[in-house]
């Protein structure tokens, strides 16, 4: 692809993340680019930068897979991708083909010397061509057991390192990263031998997206409530990432994962690190990863007696969807479950941070699927009024949520005097909605986080230490859990999970904000 011919996808519409600017020329190559993540995700949040204008006036995808494929084949792949699930509004067929011009395939086994050789050729012609200054961004979209062989290939074909003084060279790694402590750590040894701290980018998605990043702007950029956000005016916070889906078409990975390793070690605990972070002194890798990380060390660690009374799992039975009624399969008669599988679709957690500003505060965290909706929220609930002169009226707490999905917002909820002689009172609420304020189509956060890591902002991405941080953490509950099988199914699918999960708080005379 000609600079003059992609210079052309550049005179787009502007579009309204002004935040986002334009990133050096440079090369990603995908590996798995066969797969699903590539098809829905990536390849679309890499037509949506070009088309916003945020990619580099000079840039090249190449695809890495075992799939044969030609270029031409990849090409029409990709925008198939793009037409079905890029932001309509970017969506244009000139724009497209200058795109799909830009891409490129090659056709390899993730362990062979050779297929490297043939990349590592791909990519010095395209440097040539289109001038892109020797910077490389490798993206890592494949089975996490294959990583380990990308990263020694690339290693062996001297691409880990920057190739100058002047250009980098950086990898995006996709979740989940290890699978226990262990692992984590092997494999960020791994990945240390070939590459330095500096050029990793360890994914989490959640981390792109706007809501999640505006937790930062409200507790930092707002001078209301970061006063009131410790254990002086909160009581608990709550945080809920329930999906309706069962367990789709990923029941070989889910298997041999369950719900604590796929969203408790990652999203769930990235949200809770966010919401209880110290203020950073800057907004920039090193502050803002070091504060998050400090969290992950203050929380009580788990043991076998803690883990019986502050966690509950679950795995869903046959039930009905809310929405219809519908008929839906337990997990166990899911296809590719096994008939007595013990893994968890569910799990509530009530954890301690033991710090200052957090002491005595219960965060209650709560994962699963068939939930009667998707929804991933945090909630602050603030200490009651400490002394109630409207007699006769049962005032609630007020509430601060922040909707990171699907309706992405803020809502705040107070008393209001209802109309009329009488005193008496409502509990009413403020919303902010991001659609109804800003409007525009959905932002990727895949296109946030690959254009951050192009521009070499390391902010919202998991560091060697990080990882290590929430494996640690969640590793006892891993292995009370294999030591501990539980009787399972206990939730009906679409339902808010079993019992136990609503005692963890009633107990403690709370409850679920089930919304
Ligand atoms: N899909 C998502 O929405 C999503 C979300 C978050 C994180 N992730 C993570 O992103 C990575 C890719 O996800 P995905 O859903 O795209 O996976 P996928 O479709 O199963 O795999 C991607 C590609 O990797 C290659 N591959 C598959 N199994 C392999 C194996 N056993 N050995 C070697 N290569 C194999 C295949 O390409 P070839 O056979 O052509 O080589 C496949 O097309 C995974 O680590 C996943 O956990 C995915």
């Amino acid at each position: 692809m000609t600079a003059s011919k992609i210079a052309s996808i550049e005179t787009s519409e502007p579009e309204n993340r002004s935040s986002i600017s334009a990133a050096d020329p440079c090369t990603i190559v995908i590996f798995g680019a066969s797969g699903d993540l590539s098809r829905r995700k990536l390849v679309p949040a890499l037509y949506g930068l070009a088309a916003r204008n945020c990619l580099a006036r000079r840039f090249a995808i190449i695809g890495f897979s075992r799939t044969p494929m030609t270029d031409e084949a990849f090409r029409k792949t990709a925008i198939d991708s793009v037409k079905k699930f890029a932001d309509a509004s970017t969506v244009r067929e000139e724009e497209c083909t200058e795109f799909a011009n830009a891409l490129a395939y090659v056709a390899g086994e993730y362990h062979h010397a050779d297929a490297f050789e043939k990349l590592k050729s791909r990519l010095e012609e395209l440097d040539r061509e289109h001038k892109l200054n020797g910077n490389r961004l490798f993206y890592l979209a494949t089975p996490p057991d294959v990583y380990p062989g990308i990263i020694e290939q690339l290693n062996r074909a001297g691409l880990a390192k920057n190739p100058n003084g002047k250009s980098w060279t950086r990898i995006i790694i996709e979740k989940p990263y290890g699978r226990d402590l262990a692992s984590a750590r092997k494999l960020n040894q791994t990945v240390l031998q070939a590459f330095d701290e500096s050029q990793i980018y360890r994914i989490d998605h959640y981390l792109g997206k706007d809501t999640v990043q505006n937790l930062m702007v409200l507790r930092f950029g707002n001078g209301i409530f970061e006063p009131l956000w410790n254990r002086n005016y909160v009581d608990h916070v709550q945080i809920t990432a329930g999906e309706t889906l069962g367990v789709e078409q990923r029941a070989a990975f889910y298997e041999t994962a369950g719900a604590t390793r796929d969203m408790i070690q990652s999203h769930v605990l990235q949200l809770t690190s966010l919401v209880a972070m110290e203020p950073p002194a800057a907004f920039d890798a090193t502050a803002v990863r070091n504060e998050k990380i400090k969290v992950l060390q203050s929380i009580r660690p788990f043991t076998p007696e803690s883990i019986k009374t502050n966690i509950v799992r679950g795995q869903y039975g046959p039930g009905s969807a809310s929405e219809d009624e519908s008929l839906l399969a337990g997990y166990q008669g899911e296809p590719g479950v096994a008939k007595n599988s013990t893994t968890e679709t569910f799990v509530a957690a009530c954890l301690l941070i033991d710090n200052w500003r957090w002491a005595g505060v219960p965060f209650y965290l709560r994962t699963g699927k068939r939930l009667p909706s998707r929804v991933t929220e945090i909630a602050i609930q603030f200490r009651r009024a400490p002394h109630l002169v409207f007699s006769g009226q049962d005032l609630s707490s007020n509430e601060l949520v922040l909707n990171v999905q699907p309706d992405e917002g803020i809502s705040i909820s107070f008393h209001a005097k209802l109309p009329g002689q009488e005193m008496k009172l409502k509990r009413v609420t403020m919303d902010f909605s991001y659609q109804a304020e800003f409007g525009g189509g959905e932002r990727s956060a895949y296109a946030t986080l690959i254009n951050d890591c192009m521009r070499g902002d390391a902010t919202l991405f998991d560091r060697a230490d990080g990882v290590e941080a929430a494996w640690a953490l969640v590793d006892p509950i891993l292995n009370y859990f294999q030591a501990h099988k539980p009787k399972f199914p206990n939730y009906a699918a679409g339902t808010w999970g079993p019992r136990e999960a609503d005692e963890l708080l009633e107990r403690d005379g709370r409850h679920w904000r089930n919304s």
